[in-house]
């Protein structure tokens, strides 16, 4: 069979912790098609520092896990979704165990081994499993070895999705395939499916300051929407506190997990000033210590602050945070003598496309899972370490589902081909790069950590002729990669700004000096965008 015509039971787009788990749950009992931009491992997940949480110790409960998570959630998340995901997190953690994830580990009293729990912010309890200083690379890189040797699924790397297809000779809309651009052979090819999953990561790249890899453009999102699916709570944009600032260092994360082992936040002066902002001084809520430094810069003038755990015996350091050490050695900064220059960047996309508890979204056929999605879990502000945990439980969730209803679904009817017929090759690829760019800058300058609804507005002018100009430019010239990327940015921005146009109020990661207190005076609601 020649590849355009190919048809799959489940077309899975992305091949981070969520796209890859749910492979591996269904591998052996249906033939899966598993697409991703670059290598496999280029994911936000391979990147992943911190860890994943779960209730291991017998001082926590499950309870505390779901108040904590409801509590940095500033009132908008489900708690059926909560207390579904914190149950499931021990079975979940126990998978990739099983898959082969060598979790740190650390002697007891009697010289038995337990795992090693570290803290991040909001967490009252230490519950973040973790691979020392590197827990997204140990995952990714177990995951992908199952995938590579699981039965019936065939991997196609390189290959940027386009858009889902839509059948819609039928009585509803059913989703049955996609469209992908083969990045190296530039060509789109046609993949027919019986479900398809979205698994695309966020959308972080919208922002000029980015903790994440460059391929995390919100294409799911987009992708998604055009489709017609309702999108939600796309306000809520997570910066993360610290970053190391260095021009070279492209938004290098220093984990949470330096403050969670005692890290303290400095001024210029050496003084610390986070319990100035909360009781829970450098281990508050992530919107919180993202915004007391971004007060402080600009208060003060400056273009960093510093993170200090020198204070720490060295071998701690070291033994700890290994990846953090050498990267910043590479840089002049020995970490173990002395602070670490950062600064906030953008770094996770709690809102997304809307799904149920199945990661089922509105249009038939079609599931998204991971950072993409919006479960209701984060609410308006995601705790440290929930959100591998989500893609887990819910790559789990998705797969039963589809499990179960695979044998009633539709055979993908024939649908037509990519045209290329009325497009040329672009002429002037500095287009892309020029809106690239200036994208990237007015939502960090408009759109950041500290809101106006001035601000919002100019953002919103300026969106508005940049998706006209790529419009336009899309419909005369052949896809690139790059040029498919731009117009999910845009789309992505245009969403998070009219998602905090309609926010009235300040509340988790919106925060907006024209209404900077929470609307007290009617229930919190969920900004719910649709077609
Ligand atoms: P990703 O892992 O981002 O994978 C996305 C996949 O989709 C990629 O394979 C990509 O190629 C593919 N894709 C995207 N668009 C397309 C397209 N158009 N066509 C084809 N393929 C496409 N969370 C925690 O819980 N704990 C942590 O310690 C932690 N640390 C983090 C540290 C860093 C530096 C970063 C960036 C994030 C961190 N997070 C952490 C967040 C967490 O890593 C991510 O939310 C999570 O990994 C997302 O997984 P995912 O499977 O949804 O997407
Ligand atoms: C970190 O290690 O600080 C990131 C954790 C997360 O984003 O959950």
């Amino acid at each position: 069979m020649a590849p355009d015509e190919s048809i799959y039971d489940v077309l899975v787009i992305g091949s981070g912790a969520a796209g890859l788990s749910l492979t591996l749950h269904l591998a052996g009992r249906t033939r899966i098609a598993l697409l991703c931009k670059g290598e496999l491992k280029e994911t936000s997940t391979y990147y992943a520092q911190g860890g994943v949480a779960a209730v291991l110790d017998d001082k926590d409960s499950t309870e505390s896990h779901l108040q904590d998570t409801l509590e940095a959630g500033a009132g908008l998340c489900r708690e059926d979704v909560v207390r579904h995901v914190v149950e499931n997190a021990k079975p979940a953690v126990q998978k990739l165990i099983d898959y082969g994830v060598d979790f740190s580990r650390r002697e007891r009293s009697d010289g038995t081994l337990e795992f090693h729990l570290t803290r991040e912010g909001g967490h009252s309890h230490r519950r973040v499993l973790h691979v020392s200083d590197a827990t997204g690379e140990a995952i990714e890189s177990t995951l992908e070895e199952q995938v590579k040797a699981a039965p019936d699924v065939s991997v196609f790397t390189h290959h940027t999705a386009i858009d889902v297809v839509m059948d819609r000779s039928g009585s509803k809309p059913r989703c049955v395939g996609a469209y992908a651009l083969d990045n190296e052979a530039g060509r789109v090819r046609l993949f027919r499916a019986r479900y398809v999953v979205l698994a695309t990561g966020g959308s972080s790249k919208v922002y000029l300051y980015t903790s994440n890899p460059d391929g995390t453009t919100g294409d799911g999102v987009a992708m998604a929407w055009r489709a017609g699916c309702r999108v939600e709570n796309m306000e809520f944009l997570q910066f993360h506190p610290t970053c190391l600032y260095h021009p070279l260092a492209k938004s290098f994360l220093i984990t949470e997990a330096v403050r969670g082992e005692g890290g303290h936040l400095l001024l210029p002066d050496g003084s610390r000033f986070m319990d100035r902002f909360h009781p829970m001084a450098e281990l508050a809520p992530r919107d919180v210590v993202a915004r007391a430094i971004d007060f402080e810069m600009k208060r003060l003038g400056v273009d960093c602050l510093h993170l200090d755990i020198s204070h720490q015996p060295e071998d701690f350091v070291i033994g700890h945070f290994p990846t953090i050490y050498r990267r910043c050695l590479q840089f002049g900064i020995d970490i173990t003598k002395q602070p670490i220059p950062v600064v906030p960047a953008a770094h996770y996309t709690c809102g997304g496309v809307k799904v149920d508890m199945h990661g089922r979204t509105d249009v038939d056929g079609l599931y998204a899972i991971g950072e993409v999605s919006s479960t209701g879990l984060h609410g308006a502000n995601r705790m440290a370490s929930n959100s591998l945990l989500e893609c887990l439980v819910f790559a789990d969730a998705a797969a039963r589902d589809i499990a179960v209803r695979l044998p009633d679904a539709p055979i993908p009817p024939d649908m037509p081909r990519w045209d290329e017929s009325r497009v040329t090759d672009s002429d002037e690829e500095v287009v892309i790069s020029h809106n690239w760019e200036e994208l990237r800058r007015f939502m960090w300058d408009y759109v950041g950590i500290v809101r106006t609804t001035k601000r919002l507005e100019r953002a919103k002018r300026r969106v508005d002729m940049l998706l006209t100009e790529i419009d336009e430019y899309y419909g005369n010239f052949r896809v690139t990669r790059d040029l498919l990327e731009l117009r999910d940015l845009a789309t992505v921005a245009d969403l998070i700004i009219r998602s905090a146009m309609a926010r009235k109020e300040s509340r988790g990661l919106h925060y907006s000096l024209d209404h900077p207190e929470a609307d007290t005076s009617t229930p919190p609601r969920d900004t719910i965008l649709a077609r």
